[in-house]
């Protein structure tokens, strides 16, 4: 079978569930991850024949997309922020729209030139947030808070994968009463999604992602803003910042929950599909 046989079974099987662009992108992560090569080489050879092994090992991973498993589980990485992340089913698969929450940190102008910036990041999963804070923002100090520690397993040896040092903490934020030590920056992507909100959702997300690291119910949905506001008002610096992920049908509710709580400048910002998506709290 040659690697454009290979596309071809892809497409025939997951049409019909998976749109064509997704197929497309499903099949080159999956090449390029048993053979080892780039797109642009794949593309350039596309008559290659595929050995044995490579062939049994596309045909696994396509079964399991067959069955909607996600591809970074499948392949056990994916990619954030410019590094690569090993991801399980105890981890949330980091997402692009937290890309962009890392990148308005990174650019909020408190970052690059000050030495010693202590970060803490809240409901790590994977440690993508803290781990590309702190590859970025080299003098800072970061740490990392999970209730999960399987996802801070993972976390940890995404650390020393991507070469640098975070302190991973295992602890229920919503029993915490107050957080060990100040900081500059607080930011949280916290589980926002509501059960009435299941319905909305893909297979592959709802029967293969962590529910912890999702779901809030529905009669307190900000239940995560509520506490973190709280302990962040006591905790960050004055003219310290709150970054927060949020749930796109809540940004005004949770503008307001953190002006209640006495954050001085609340503002708010759209993902690249325009959905409200992230919040930044000054103290
Ligand atoms: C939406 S995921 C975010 C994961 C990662 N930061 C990211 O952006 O991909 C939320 C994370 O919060 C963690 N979490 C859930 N409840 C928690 C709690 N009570 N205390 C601390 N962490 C919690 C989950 O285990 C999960 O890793």
């Amino acid at each position: 079978m040659t690697i454009d046989d290979f596309r071809a079974l892809f497409r025939k099987h997951l049409s019909g569930h998976t749109e064509p662009e997704e197929i497309e992108n499903l099949c080159f992560i999956a090449l390029q991850h048993v053979l080892g090569m780039s797109r642009v080489e794949i593309s350039l050879s596309r008559k290659q024949m595929l050995n044995n092994l490579q062939e049994k090992t596309l045909s696994k991973i396509l079964d399991r997309l067959v069955q909607s498993e996600p591809i970074q589980y499948i392949i056990g990485t994916t990619e954030f922020y410019g590094l690569e992340f090993q991801v399980n089913p105890a981890t949330l698969i980091p997402r692009p729209e937290t890309e962009e929450l890392v990148e308005w940190i990174v650019t909020s102008g408190i970052g690059i030139q000050n030495s010693g910036l202590k970060i803490l990041d809240i409901g790590t999963g994977s440690g993508c947030i803290a781990i590309s804070l702190a590859h970025t923002i080299k003098s800072s100090q970061v740490s990392a808070i999970d209730i999960s520690s399987e996802a801070l397993k993972t976390a940890s040896q995404n650390a020393v994968s991507n070469q640098v040092d975070v302190t991973f903490i295992e602890k229920d934020i919503l029993q915490t009463e107050k957080l060990d030590t100040s900081y500059d920056i607080i930011v949280s992507n916290p589980p926002y999604v509501r059960d009435l909100e299941k319905k909305e959702m893909r297979a592959n997300v709802l029967n293969n992602e962590p529910e912890k690291a999702l779901f809030v119910p529905d009669d307190d949905p900000l239940v995560f803003y509520k506490k973190i506001g709280n302990l962040a008002l006591e905790d960050l610096k004055n003219n310290g910042m709150l970054f927060f992920e949020i749930n796109e049908y809540l940004g005004a509710e949770t503008v307001s929950l953190l002006k209640n709580i006495g954050f001085k400048e609340v503002a708010l910002r759209q993902d690249l599909f325009g959905k409200d998506r992230m919040i930044r709290a000054i103290k």
